[in-house]
C-alpha cells in the first residue's frame, strides 16, 4: 500500500496487455477483453491523477495492430471513439490534459473527431497529462522525428553536426516527454513492443502478470512501491 513518504513517478507509461487472454480464460470472444479493460484505464487514469502523477501515457494501438483480424481493428477503432465519447466529460472535470500519441493516417475519420474533440476541449487544463497512444510505434515515431529534422537541415536552417539528443527529444510525438521514469507491462510478457524506444533509456521497468482488465488502483500503487526500491543509477555510482 502506497504511503506518503512514496516518491511518485513523474511520468509513467502502461503497456495495457492481456485483454484477449483475460477473455480467452472466460470462454469469452477477445472484444469481451477490450470492453472489460476500459474500466482499468478510466480507474487507473483516476488513481493515477489522485495520487499527483505528472503524465501518464496509455498505449491503445500500436502500429503493427493492424494485422489482427479485420472485426477486431474494426471493433477497437469504434470502442476508442465510444471510450472518448463516454469519458471525456469525467477527465476534464478533473483537470486532465488529453493528447494522442501517433499517426493519424489511417485512422478513422469518426475517431480522428473524437480525439480532436477531446484534445480541444482539454487543452487549458493543468492537470495531469493523459496521452493516449493510437496507432503508436516508437520505430515511427523516429522517423517522423528524423523526416522533419531532415527537412529543416535541406532548407539550411540547422547544420548536421548541430544535431544533438535535445534536437531529436524536441521533435517526438510529446517533446515534453522525452523521458519516463516508470513503465508498466500489465500480462507478464518481457518486452515493448514499439513502444516509447527513445523516451524508455533511463525508466524503471515493471512487469505483471496481471491482465490488464484485472488492473486497479491498487495495482499502479503496487508497481509505484516497486519503483520505489529501484537505486536509479543512470551510470553513475551510487553508494
Ligand atoms: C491489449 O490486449 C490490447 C491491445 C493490444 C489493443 P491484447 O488484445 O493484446 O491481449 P492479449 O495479449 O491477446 O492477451
Ligand atoms: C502492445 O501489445 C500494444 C498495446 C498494448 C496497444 P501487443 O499485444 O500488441 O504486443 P505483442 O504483440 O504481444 O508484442
Ligand atoms: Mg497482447
Amino acid at each position: 500500500m502506497t504511503d506518503n513518504k512514496l516518491k511518485i513517478p513523474e511520468n509513467v507509461a502502461i503497456i495495457m496487455d492481456g485483454n484477449g487472454r483475460w477473455a480467452t480464460s472466460k470462454g469469452l470472444s477477445r472484444i469481451e477483453g477490450h470492453k472489460a479493460g476500459e474500466q482499468s484505464v478510466v480507474t487507473t487514469a483516476r488513481k493515477a491523477s489522485d495520487l499527483g502523477i505528472k503524465a501518464l501515457t496509455l498505449y491503445a494501438f500500436s502500429t503493427e495492430n493492424w494485422k489482427r483480424p479485420p472485426d477486431e481493428v474494426e471493433f477497437l477503432m469504434h470502442f476508442n471513439a465510444e471510450i472518448l465519447g463516454m469519458r471525456v466529460t469525467e477527465f476534464h472535470s478533473r483537470n486532465m490534459k488529453i493528447r494522442f500519441l501517433g499517426r493519424r493516417d489511417p485512422l478513422p475519420d469518426m475517431l480522428l473527431r473524437k480525439m480532436d474533440d477531446s484534445t480541444e476541449l482539454t487543452r487549458n487544463n493543468t492537470g495531469m497529462k493523459l496521452n493516449i497512444a493510437l496507432n503508436y510505434g516508437a520505430r515511427a515515431e523516429l522517423v517522423d522525428a528524423m523526416r522533419e529534422i531532415a527537412v529543416q537541415v535541406r532548407n539550411g536552417d540547422l547544420e548536421p553536426g548541430e544535431i544533438e539528443e535535445e534536437t531529436i527529444s524536441s521533435h517526438l510525438y510529446a517533446p515534453d516527454l522525452s523521458h519516463y521514469d516508470l513503465m508498466i507491462r500489465t500480462a507478464g510478457e518481457m518486452r515493448i513492443s514499439n513502444f516509447l524506444l527513445w523516451e524508455l533509456a533511463y525508466t524503471e521497468l515493471y512487469v505483471t502478470d496481471t491482465l490488464w482488465p484485472d488492473f486497479r488502483g491498487e495495482n499502479l500503487e503496487e508497481a509505484i512501491d516497486v519503483f520505489n526500491q529501484r537505486v536509479r543509477k543512470y551510470g553513475d555510482v551510487v553508494e
